[in-house]
């Protein structure tokens, strides 16, 4: 078969599959009226604090504005540092730059694509106000070592878990080991919403209620405002939509564990690197991501026969044209950017088949003989 019409993330198969629940859910909030922080909200925050075992779970309106709004909590702004990875998403690096800051880049460990623990602590100095980890790809990063050196020098962690909602970390899940866990419910993550959506989780009281405060345009009494904020709200009918779909993300981080290791059995070749996941991790896949040496080659048989894939990411962030002036010149981060040119990441979401899987890995094994 030359085609299949695979995706690289099926919503609406999905959607289709929890179709009564969630239009019962989308109905009730259209009928209550209460589309700004409504009662769906409390509800959804109260779920997954419970899911992820904090005190505490904000809604926002992004996985971005939660990184936003964490480090303004901490009062994070121009002269201070932030410890991160040059390999993510733009929005980590984007967030620290916008409040004024530098990002301070630590280069990844080759297996996990996270930060290098060993690498962390040359990288503080008495500028730095935040360690912010990454659990790439729905792979936790090795939380011990970093929280470790957080505590010797008391600076706060705050977690980017934008992919990482219900991977765990030695039996706990991650976002609620350190100060902030940031979370993004953007519709194709393991558990989207229909639009944008995110969250702040913390076991802090005194920085969940400064977190609550910012999002609220820096008030806590209408038209009182205390602090500087922003308008970032969870919205009422993303909040139903995530409250049922919660109740479903164990059976979803399941079904990606099994068409990952699935992928794996059918991936073995020697040139062809497949996740890996480390002894302390249990890794909810949110991407299923190789290195290969001939990239190139797969992307354009993957291409041809139509089988979507993507490249997370193709330049770090170090060497982003936007960011140059908080960069660092090609080659400071060997392994990021060698990880930057061997990755590919193939289809995987609840629907995808076996058959199709079987498809998408001789397609890869085509490219490797080539
Ligand atoms: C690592 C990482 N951080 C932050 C974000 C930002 O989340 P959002 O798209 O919800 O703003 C994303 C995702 O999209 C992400 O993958």
């Amino acid at each position: 078969m030359s085609t299949m019409n695979i995706q690289m993330v099926d919503l609406t198969t999905q959607y289709k599959k929890i179709k009564p629940e969630i239009d019962e859910a989308i109905h009730r909030v259209l009928d209550s009226g209460h589309y700004i922080l409504g009662k769906e909200v409390g509800e959804f925050e109260a779920a997954a604090a419970k899911y992820l075992g904090t005190r505490h779970a904000i809604g926002c309106a992004s996985g971005t504005d939660a990184l936003q709004v964490a480090m303004m909590a901490l009062e994070i702004g121009p002269g201070d540092e932030v410890v991160t990875t040059p390999f993510t998403f733009v929005a980590t690096t984007e967030t620290i730059v916008l409040l004024g800051a530098k990002p301070i880049y630590v280069d990844i460990d080759p297996l996990t694509y996270n930060i290098d623990p060993a690498a962390l602590a040359a990288a503080i100095t008495p500028r730095t106000k935040a360690i912010l980890p990454v659990h790439l790809y729905g792979h936790p990063a090795d939380m011990d070592p970093i929280m470790e050196i957080a505590r010797r020098h008391a600076i706060p962690v705050i977690e980017d878990a934008a992919q990482a909602m219900g991977a765990e970390y030695k039996g706990r899940k991650v976002g609620g080991i350190g100060t902030f866990g940031c979370i993004s419910f953007f519709p194709s993550k393991n558990l989207g919403a229909f639009g944008d959506a995110g969250m702040v989780v913390t076991n802090d009281d005194r920085l969940a209620e400064k977190v609550r405060t910012i999002i609220m345009h820096g008030s806590r009494k209408r038209y009182f405002h205390e602090i500087l904020g922003v308008n970032s709200r969870l919205d009422t009918l993303q909040a139903a939509i995530l409250n049922v779909k919660l109740k479903y993300l164990d059976q979803w981080h399941e079904a990606r564990r099994t068409s990952a290791h699935f992928y794996n059995r059918l991936l073995k070749a020697k040139e062809i690197t497949i996740p890996f996941e480390a002894p302390y991790a249990r890794h909810i896949f949110h991407q299923y991501t190789l290195r290969v040496p001939n990239r190139d080659k797969v992307d354009e048989r993957l291409t041809q026969k139509k089988i979507p894939h993507a490249i997370y990411y193709p330049v770090p962030l170090h060497l982003q044209q936007a960011y140059l002036n908080v960069g660092r010149p090609t080659g400071s981060f060997p392994q990021t950017e060698r990880a930057a040119a061997d990755v590919i990441s193939l289809p995987i979401h609840t629907e995808l088949t076996e058959e199709q899987q079987r498809f998408i890995a001789h397609s890869v094994m085509e490219a490797m003989e080539k």
